[in-house]
């Protein structure tokens, strides 16, 4: 079992693997760039145990030792572990770089994980070195709650570093699905036309994004698309639109949509930056 985890990113997702791995055990060194990101990090990590502790689901010793569980660096060199899910921007070459940074100085036997929603994992593979030791570990938004982790196995990964994966999504208390690398995964791809489809709706002003919430909630799903893009992040959603079109070579149904390019443009980010299709309180 993966003993100590390193997770690069303290954004939106890696906040939340690092809170859920740290609350499941492991030793967790959470490595962010921006140190007002990090510092936002910690603040919300502090936030969420207290507010659990407050609803009696963990006591003020646990949230102590889970605290304790959790080291914060803008240090890559600080980063070596068992395990390293990066949790960084959507783009290949970042994610290239840093694992192949992070590859230098740590053990050969080391599990490199992306959390990318869209990017292929096989050539992920074709840039580092052991490529049999790199998978996809995609985690849902929000990490520390949601249950789906789809374990991407790419063409060299090594069937022991998929049980792995699985053994660790285990302990964390989640619900792994092993997905063979294609673009999108599973949730992604399918979920791309609630996003795209919806955004056609307002283009076309056939309803406003409000009403569409609404009448996708009433029918069941838990969020609408246009909150569930706001707390995705408008960027994120776009690469995701983006990298699906261009792997399914410019198909018209994953076109990505002007409106949510728009919303990139104008720095409308959704929940992180106060205002995407609606408006957030940010301190
Ligand atoms: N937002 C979602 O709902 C969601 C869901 C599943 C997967 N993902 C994937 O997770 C990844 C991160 O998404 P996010 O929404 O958390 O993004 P985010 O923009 O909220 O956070 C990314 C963070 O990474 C930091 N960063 C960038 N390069 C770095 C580096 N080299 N070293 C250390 N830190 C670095 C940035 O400063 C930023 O704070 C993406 O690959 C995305 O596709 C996102």
């Amino acid at each position: 079992m993966k003993k100590t985890v390193a997770v690069i990113g303290a954004g939106t997702m890696g906040s939340g693997i690092a809170l859920c791995a740290a609350q499941h055990g492991f030793k967790v060194i959470l490595l962010e760039s921006n140190q007002a990101v990090l510092d936002k990090a910690i603040e919300n990590i502090r936030l969420n145990l207290s507010q659990l502790v407050g609803k009696g689901k963990i006591t003020g010793e646990q949230q102590t030792e889970i605290l304790l569980n959790l080291t914060i660096t803008t240090a890559t060199n600080d980063c070596r572990a068992d395990l390293l899910i990066e949790a960084i921007i959507e783009k290949m070459d970042a994610k290239v770089n840093l694992f192949k940074e992070l590859a230098a100085i740590n053990n050969p036997e080391s599990i490199f994980a992306s959390n990318t929603s869209s990017l292929s994992i096989n050539e992920l593979q074709e840039h580092l070195p052991n490529p049999e030791r790199v998978a996809g570990l995609h985690f849902f938004n929000p990490a520390q709650l949601m249950k789906l982790v789809e374990v991407v196995q790419g063409e060299q990964t090594h069937a022991a570093v998929v049980d792995s994966l699985l053994e660790f999504c285990r302990h964390l208390g989640k619900t792994p699905v092993i997905c063979k690398d294609s673009p999108g995964f599973i949730v992604n791809r399918v979920a791309r036309h609630y996003y795209l489809e919806a955004m056609k709706l307002v283009e076309l002003k056939i309803a406003s994004f409000e009403n569409v919430d609404e009448i996708m909630e009433a029918s069941g799903f838990r969020m609408g698309p246009f909150k569930l893009m706001d707390l995705i992040g408008m960027d994120i959603n776009l690469a995701v639109s983006t990298s699906l079109y261009d792997a399914f070579h410019q198909t018209p149904r994953f076109k990505p949509s002007p409106l949510q390019i728009a919303k990139v443009k104008a720095g409308e980010l959704g929940r992180k930056s106060g205002k995407g299709f609606y408006e957030y309180n940010v301190q």
